[in-house]
């Protein structure tokens, strides 16, 4: 049995008020049991936010991190340091990323790497885009991603995945149960054939527009862990309610 998982991926927004007001508004919230809850600020705000949620079950993350472990790579922040500093994720890879800043499956393996070396848990996150989900192109795209970053890997243990179609990222469109289902047992039946991965055992979370109405059906799914949340993971009670709905 995979425990549920929902991470809110805050992306680049907050103040230091606006994150003291949603860690209230999370904090107060009752409590999800049975799900385990991360969120996931910049960088900026991750000492607020690790003091504000210490003791609270609320784990934190970071959106990135670097592929080395220190040195001359300016405006990087490395994966030991967000270790130090009580982190316990790290999402890599996400289609923003990969899009802006033209990160490649190499790289997102490079960095796969640091994370664990340090002893972070990565969220990789996979996902093909409109256009190639239209030229029937979406299995062998996800599989390419899956199979450049987990190349090489010494151990891997505690991997997430995340499956985000990238026309579902902040667009309002979610994929539909079955479109998502329908992958997420794909990357399971990837995953079994990888070198180090307990396929059963990794949890493969869902994201692209998950919102408090179509949660429950997205988690229904047999293969479906959770949800990667972006957009609604800054509204308190619609992440809490997000949340909620992933138990069980
Ligand atoms: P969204 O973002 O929920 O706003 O679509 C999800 C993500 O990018 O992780």
């Amino acid at each position: 049995m995979r425990q549920s998982l929902v991470i809110g991926n805050w992306k680049m927004h907050g103040s230091r008020a606006s994150v003291a007001s949603l860690l209230e508004g999370l904090l107060g919230a009752e409590p999800a049991s049975g799900v385990e809850v991360a969120v996931c600020p910049t960088y900026l705000h991750l000492d607020q936010v690790l003091q504000g949620c210490a003791g609270s079950g609320i784990s934190v993350g970071a959106q990135d991190c670097s592929h080395a472990q220190s040195g001359a790579y300016t405006g990087e922040v490395a994966a030991e340091m967000l270790a130090d500093i009580g982190c316990t994720w790290v999402i890599l890879g996400h289609s923003e990323r990969r899009q802006y800043h033209a990160e490649t499956d190499a790289l997102v393996g490079a960095k796969l790497s640091a994370a664990i070396e340090a002893g972070l848990k990565p969220v990789l996150c996979v996902g093909e885009t409109r256009q190639q989900r239209e030229g029937g192109e979406a299995n062998a795209v996800v599989a390419a991603q899956l199979a450049g970053a987990l190349a090489d890997q010494a151990q891997l243990d505690g991997l997430v995945i995340a499956y985000e179609p990238v026309w579902a990222i902040g667009t309002g469109l979610t994929a539909t149960p079955e479109q998502a289902q329908e992958m997420h047992a794909f990357i399971r039946g990837e995953l079994a054939q990888a070198a180090g991965v307990d396929a059963q055992k990794t949890r493969i979370l869902y994201g692209g527009s998950v919102k408090p109405g179509n949660a429950a059906e997205l988690f229904d799914c047999a293969d479906i862990d959770g949800a990667l949340v972006g957009g609604a993971a800054l509204v308190a009670e619609d992440f809490m309610s997000i949340a909620g709905a992933a138990i069980g």
